[in-house]
């Protein structure tokens, strides 16, 4: 019996390679800062929120700063991220998603979008995909951000289903961590050593195929 009668997108690194501009905005801040960002580093920003993730930069960097700030380094982290955003394209969607998407909804499945960032629904907008989810659950609408299970929580609470019939598309290991913690099946996008608490790893969003569901 197929048990799973919803799937959740992350949107950044799942939907669209946002991730990559978010890194980049860091990378930027760090190196202004007098130091290096990598892509291991970059790994925990993934799925926290703005702030927290701010907190991980500075640590690395070993900066200490004042509220204050802290948050015109989160603002400016902010304005970097939308500049590379604004010039983004309905193409750069990945390849087989919005078709992924359409085939879950034909199939009865209903999808929902659930993103830490707060600046989720411009960059949907942005890949004029914002009326393809039944529901919409972004950083403004939560308090506690991933590996809390909230988002996911009041993703499933808006779709009308049990946590226990979701399926997560997430790329970062806090996404894993939060889509288990809410008692969802979830699916690995990316690095299978990474994100191997999933419970199925595939390279790209679009590689899922939906004859799975029923295995999960
Ligand atoms: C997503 C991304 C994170 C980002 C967070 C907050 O979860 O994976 O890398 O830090 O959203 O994004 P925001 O757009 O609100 O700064
Ligand atoms: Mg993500």
């Amino acid at each position: 019996m197929n048990l799973i009668s919803a799937c959740i997108f992350d949107l950044d690194g799942v939907i669209v390679d946002t991730a990559h501009y978010h890194f980049l905005a860091w990378k930027r801040l760090a190196h202004e800062l007098g130091y290096e960002l990598t892509p291991a580093d970059n790994e925990n920003l993934k799925g926290v929120s703005r702030m927290r993730s701010l907190e991980i930069v500075l640590q690395l960097g070993g900066v200490t700063a004042t509220a204050h700030e802290k948050e015109l380094m989160a603002n400016k982290k902010n304005t970097w991220f939308n500049d590379y955003v604004e010039r983004m394209m309905p193409e750069e969607i990945f390849p087989g998603v919005k078709q992924l998407i359409r085939d879950l909804k034909s199939n009865g499945i209903k999808v929902g979008l659930a993103s830490s960032s707060k600046n989720a629904k411009t960059v949907i907008k942005l890949l004029h995909i914002q009326n393809e989810f039944d529901a919409i659950v972004d950083g403004t609408m939560i308090e506690h951000s991933k590996p809390h299970p909230e988002i996911f929580l009041l993703t499933a609470k808006k779709l009308g289903v049990k946590p226990e019939e979701c399926l997560v598309f997430e790329d970062a290991e806090a996404g894993v961590a939060a889509a288990l913690a809410a008692g969802m099946k979830c699916v690995g996008v990316g690095n299978a050593q990474q994100l191997n608490r999933a419970h199925e790893i595939v390279a790209n969003t679009a590689d899922f195929k939906i004859s799975e569901l029923s295995k999960l």
